[in-house]
């Protein structure tokens, strides 16, 4: 079989050294990948440099080789094509349809899918320009993964650092996976809450859950690859960031509700996956609490937590907000998930059976996706991925 054919468009920033490791993780898991470089890129690496990683040769305009007409033929012919980095100044011209040298001409040619990681200052992120440019992109289709947030050239920090090469090619190999079909959430913003909330007791102490947030995070990983901007709202997981998400911190329901009402004003998708305690200490003790010689502990009062996922189903942000939620049942599972279903108002409830050593901290799960109109799609035993995937599909489906 022929290898996945991928053109790495790398542009004019400091981060373009980590794209030659994105080069060798690709080639090295059996691509064949055509490096096109911008002129302003080989001051940062030099085009010997993805001429001998890449095993072809390298080019920066369309003048040379003429007889391949090399501006169609590189995007014709690609399965995927990956910018990494994206300069502010290449997602204005790839949005606004220039065709000055080879990347610009592949982008325009290329038929596949596109993914941008873009790498920048903080404020040309920020900018309204840049913002405005990313969302074209997005809405025709290409995946752009947000920027991380950390160390930026020089001294300073922010949002507009390229996430790891490893988690880059993470996004390539889903986006790969899927074939030649577009991103069916490109131009969708998606909130994804995950983890467990912790109820604090006393400054020590909590009332918590076993989530590890590994299937919230399976459902950013996969948003992200099917051109989501994904917001994901994360209770004390301890898993690094997904790539390409915005991540927000919480600890407690109250927190995480906020968080969620907020992302969800503008979204059109509200995944709710997080453990959200149903009950919180009615008290909260300022000191922490002794043991007192001869005495019994005072009995814990607990009052109710806000019912998110039921406020999001009932107060949708836009009509056609699509609300999915998740139900953890110990017994019988399919009986009280049709009654969580209807009780919920959500428009999809993925039902799992949970258990001290079940599907918490799991890598795999075993799900039905019951859905407001009736249809029931089980999804057998496998990685949590593939459960996300299904979820997406079945949210797609309701996205029109
Ligand atoms: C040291 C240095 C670092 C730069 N880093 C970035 C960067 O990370 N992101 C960015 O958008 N532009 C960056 N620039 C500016 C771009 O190189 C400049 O906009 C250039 O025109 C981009 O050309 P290209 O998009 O064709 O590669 C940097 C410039 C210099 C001199």
């Amino acid at each position: 079989m022929d290898k996945p054919k991928v053109v790495l468009g790398v542009s004019g920033g400091i981060a373009a050294y980590k794209a030659c490791e994105l080069l060798r993780r690709l080639t090295e898991s059996g691509h064949d990948v055509r490096v096109v470089p911008t002129e302003s890129s080989l001051h940062f690496v030099g085009a010997a440099t993805w001429s001998a990683l890449s095993g072809h040769p390298v080019s920066t305009e369309v003048w040379n080789d003429v007889h391949e007409v090399p501006h169609v033929r590189i995007g014709q012919h690609a399965d995927l094509v990956v910018v990494a980095p994206a300069t502010a100044d290449m997602l204005a011209k790839a949005a606004h349809g220039l065709a000055d040298d080879l990347l610009t001409n592949t982008l325009l040619t290329a038929r596949c899918p596109v993914v941008f990681a873009p790498a920048m200052h903080t404020e040309m992120w920020e900018h309204p320009a840049t913002q405005e440019n990313v969302a074209t992109l997005r809405r025709r289709g290409a995946v752009v993964i947000e920027p991380a947030v950390g160390r930026l050239t020089g001294v300073d920090t922010g949002k507009g650092r390229l996430p790891d090469p490893g988690e880059i090619y993470e996004v390539c190999r889903r986006v790969l996976a899927r074939g030649p079909v577009a991103p069916d959430l490109a131009g969708r913003h998606v909130v994804i809450s995950a983890g467990g909330t912790r109820e604090p007791l006393d400054p020590v102490r909590y009332l918590g859950n076993r989530s590890s947030g590994k299937q919230g995070y399976a459902l950013a990983r996969t948003a992200v690859a099917r051109g989501a901007r994904v917001t994901l709202v994360e209770a004390n997981t301890g898993l690094p960031d997904p790539s390409g998400a915005d991540v927000v911190r919480v600890g407690t329901a109250v927190q995480l509700r906020e968080a969620v009402l907020k992302a969800a004003e503008e979204a059109d998708v509200v995944v709710m996956a997080a453990a959200v305690a149903d009950f919180r200490p009615a008290e909260y003790v300022a000191g922490k609490i002794k043991k007192k010689d001869g005495q019994e502990p005072a009995p814990l009062v607990l009052v109710r937590n806000p019912d998110i996922l039921a406020e999001v189903a009932a107060d949708r942000a836009a009509p056609g907000q699509v609300v999915v939620g998740f139900a953890a049942e110990t017994d019988n599972v399919l009986a009280n998930g049709r009654e969580k279903l209807r009780r919920k108002g959500c428009d999809l409830l993925v039902v799992n059976e949970v258990g001290e050593r079940k599907t918490f901290g799991s890598e795999e799960n075993e799900a039905i996706v019951l859905a407001a109109d009736g249809s029931e799609t089980p999804v057998p035993h496998g990685p949590k991925e593939a459960l996300a995937d299904t979820v997406w599909d079945l949210v797609s489906a309701r996205l029109g």
